[in-house]
């Protein structure tokens, strides 16, 4: 018998499960599985994010470099979609590893996934915190300063990390707890929810654009690069482009792999995938519908932001809303602040909304609790108790640790999780090529090669302490794996029970004879 560690679980099996009961309700249309997805992607990322990348890597080359995160995730979104319209099920890249490359690299991407939903929505609720603590300025409050922020932070011109002297972040903790009572409450009144917070952020985004438009002016625009176009460093050692202070790369490529957490979240669809009315057809419209629209929408605010105002004069708390105050627009400061609150609700919403479902993917396959993580409401219908422990897991992280190295994190952990997807699609269409795939990756294998190629290009852009970070993660996560999950495992189980039966039938032949 081939080694349970790279067992996998066949596609027949997973299509046979989704008929058991302790389904989730199916309540989503293409509509909503859009909104959820354009309600996962435009938030911190572009209203805060892009001001840290503008002003400490790209400048204005920043526009370019929403063009290559752009295009990793849209070569990756393809990835996505052809898995999702294959096998519909809540899990998402959990699920896809687990049919194509075996147990072992379903469980480090189910881990891994922790990364980009949990410890991303605790990057949300921090940016969340910066708009609201400049909302609460232009009404002339404020929150008490130990309280606005997480005690030490990189400080990019010193090079090194430095204390802040406050304690905590409240506001960020206020949001992660009243997002999470929403949850447990149910899907139907967060889709409908979401969906008013993200036709108040498109509409500010637009607004962003049309009006900030207005006031560009040209000269702001150069220099075009003043960091450079490149900016990739292997393991600590820049090979292409400037050396910050603190040994990071800096360009246009690093600048890249900054605001490449303003994508994140598309494939947060495919985890609603059991929740969807017509999955295999409504998951892929709604990954790529919402990815390309963003990716639009971002592109004109970079060249907005960056014509606005010179990049050295970004502001990197809330640079969209204090843009339009550098330009004398005070009352658009305070309209974008309060459109910004509501719209990194949402982000916090989705992202949290989709870890409890990876939780619950991984319960039902034995390497998790099932008893905890495998828990559905009995009357919400929701996986609650997972829903509480993530709540609390994110306000811890959100509270003490800053928001630059929280994103950085997510990052690197994303585009693993999304160098996987590609790979997981190129081996599939050649170990299953006849399976019914209702949405095809157009050009494989070039598509996934290129997913692939351009994301591993990203992990290089980021600080290099990242890959220890995500190092340490995985090994913590294969202590958990060795220690519980491998044997709990649904999957090895049924496997070991199945040779015993033929050995146990064997036997009696042989006595027999
Ligand atoms: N893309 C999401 C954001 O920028 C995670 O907030």
């Amino acid at each position: 018998m081939p080694s349970p560690l790279f067992a996998k679980k066949p596609l027949s099996l997973l299509l046979e499960e989704m008929k058991g009961e302790n389904r989730l309700r199916r309540v989503l249309g293409p509509v909503q599985l859009t909104s959820l997805g354009v309600g996962a992607i435009i938030g911190t990322g572009i209203f805060v994010l892009t001001g840290q990348a503008a002003h400490d890597k790209t400048g204005p080359a920043l526009v370019l470099s929403f063009v290559v995160a752009g295009l990793a995730c849209i070569f990756a979104a393809l990835s996505y979609a052809e898995f999702a319209s294959m096998v519909p099920v809540a899990g998402s890249a959990y699920t896809y590893a687990y049919a194509t490359l075996g147990e072992l690299f379903a469980w480090i991407i189910g881990w891994d996934l922790i990364l980009e939903y949990a410890v991303g929505s605790a990057t949300v609720a921090h940016g969340w915190s910066h708009y609201f603590q400049d909302f609460l300025k232009a009404l002339g409050g404020h929150v008490p300063y130990v309280l606005t922020r997480a005690p030490f932070d990189y400080d990019p011109a010193l090079g090194r990390i430095v204390g802040t002297d406050a304690w905590f972040d409240l506001p960020a903790i206020v949001i992660t707890g009243i997002v999470t009572a929403l949850l447990v409450k149910g899907i139907r009144e967060s889709a409908s929810f979401n969906a008013t917070m993200v036709g108040i952020k498109v509409a500010i985004v637009f607004f962003v654009i049309a009006v900030g438009a207005f006031f560009v002016n040209p000269h702001n625009w150069h220099p075009f690069a003043p960091y450079g176009l490149t900016g990739i460093s292997f393991f600590g050692h820049t090979v292409a482009g400037q050396t910050g202070k603190g040994g990071e790369p800096l360009g246009m490529l690093a600048g890249s792999a900054t605001i490449f957490f303003a994508y994140i979240g598309f494939d947060s669809v495919s985890t609603h995938a059991e929740e969807a009315k017509h999955p295999q057809r409504d998951v892929p419209i709604g990954i790529i519908a919402s990815l390309l629209l963003c990716t639009g929408l971002y592109i004109a605010v970079a060249a907005v932001l960056t014509g606005m105002v010179p990049f050295n004069r970004i502001n990197i708390d809330a640079p969209v809303s204090d843009a339009f105050a550098q330009v004398g627009l005070p009352w658009a400061q305070l309209l974008i602040s309060i459109a910004a609150v509501a719209g990194i609700t949402s982000v916090l919403l989705v992202l949290m909304l989709s870890q409890p479902r990876v939780m619950l993917a991984m319960a039902r396959d034995g390497l998790v609790p099932q008893s905890f993580f495998g828990a559905v409401h009995p009357r919400f219908r929701t996986p609650w108790k997972s829903t509480i422990l993530t709540g609390l897991f994110v306000a811890v992280l959100s509270a003490f640790l800053p928001l630059r190295i929280l994103a950085e994190l997510v990052n690197i952990g994303t585009l693993l999780a999304f160098v996987i997807v590609c790979a997981a699609v190129l081996i599939m269409r050649k170990t299953h090529p006849d399976a019914v795939r209702p949405f095809r990756a157009p050009l494989v294998p070039l598509t996934p090669i290129l997913g692939i190629l351009i994301c591993l290009l990203l992990m290089f852009s980021l600080p290099a302490e990242n890959w220890l970070r995500l190092v340490v993660w995985l090994a913590l996560g294969f202590v958990v794996y060795f220690s519980y999950g491998r044997h709990h495992s649904v999957l090895a189980k049924a496997r070991a029970a199945d040779s015993k039966r033929e050995s146990v039938a064997q036997a009696e032949a042989d006595e027999a004879v």
